[in-house]
């Protein structure tokens, strides 16, 4: 099989055919995953959490997202590989544009995910020149977050539907090629869907996204922090895992002769 193009990615959308998409953080899981078919794998800066068993993503650096970025490429030969910009790197415009360009550059990523921020546009224009592809990030977006009740369902008053939908139009028209929703109100996505003509792909934002991501290690169920509630715990394979690690461990444990 062939590399994932954005042009495959676009041609899914257009035939309604999901666009599936996960995070990986190392060779192992990235292989397998592309093994798998995944048309995008998303080297997140969930990492601080589900890697380094933070509370939050905010003390990832351009540094890990890089370390990490490296692993998954040496092992991923289809998927379309996007990675995050850390929140150390949204600083100032400037630096948006000069890690962008670093993290690009230094591993073989096909695109980077921002969190949107108003007052990151200067920089977006700027990385569109320099042909940098660009995921934008709008809902609940973690980098802002810091209190628990910040996580929840983004676009249920009238206030924050115009804003997230005002977003998306603007990113669409600031040359992104893929949205991001996170937390956002399922009606909200289908308005969305009449008005941009590039990819969205969603998080705990309903079905009719046009395609899904996962943070991996909630698929499995294994991850450090508390499952989201919008993970399908029909998919989530803990139990398998926990099941042939401790037969593996019984065995262990019967295996010293007597000598
Ligand atoms: O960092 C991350 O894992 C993300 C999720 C939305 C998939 O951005």
């Amino acid at each position: 099989m062939q590399k994932v193009s954005l042009k495959k990615i676009y041609g899914l959308k257009k035939r309604h055919i999901g666009i599936t998409s996960i995070t990986a953080y190392d060779a192992s899981f990235a292989k397998l995953f592309d093994d798998l078919g995944f048309d995008i794998v998303l080297i997140g800066d969930s990492l601080g959490e589900v890697i380094k068993g933070e509370k939050d993503t905010h003390n990832v650096s351009l540094r890990d997202i890089i370390y990490h970025a490296k692993s998954v490429s040496n092992a991923v030969n289809k998927s379309y590989i996007i990675a995050d910009l850390p929140k150390e790197s949204c600083s100032s415009n400037r630096k948006i544009i000069s890690d962008s360009i670093a993290l690009f550059e230094n591993t073989k990523i096909d695109m980077i995910k921002i969190e949107f921020n108003a007052k990151y546009i200067n920089a977006i224009k700027k990385l569109r020149g320099k042909k940098i592809p660009i995921c934008l990030h709008l809902g609940l977006r973690p980098q802002f977050i810091s209190r628990k009740s910040e996580f929840r369902i983004y676009g249920k008053s009238q206030k924050e539907k115009s804003e997230i939908i005002n977003n998306a139009v603007l990113a669409e028209n600031l040359g992104a090629k893929i949205i991001l929703v996170e937390c956002v109100c399922a009606t909200v996505v289908k308005e969305l869907k009449t008005l941009l003509k590039i990819p969205i792909i969603g998080i705990g934002s309903g079905d009719s996204c046009d395609g899904q991501i996962i943070v991996s290690y909630d698929l499995l169920g294994i991850s450090f922090n508390k499952l989201p509630k919008f993970i399908k715990r029909d998919y989530t394979c803990k139990s398998i895992l926990e099941k042939n690690i401790k037969d593996y461990i019984k065995h262990v444990k019967k295996l010293p002769t007597k000598c």
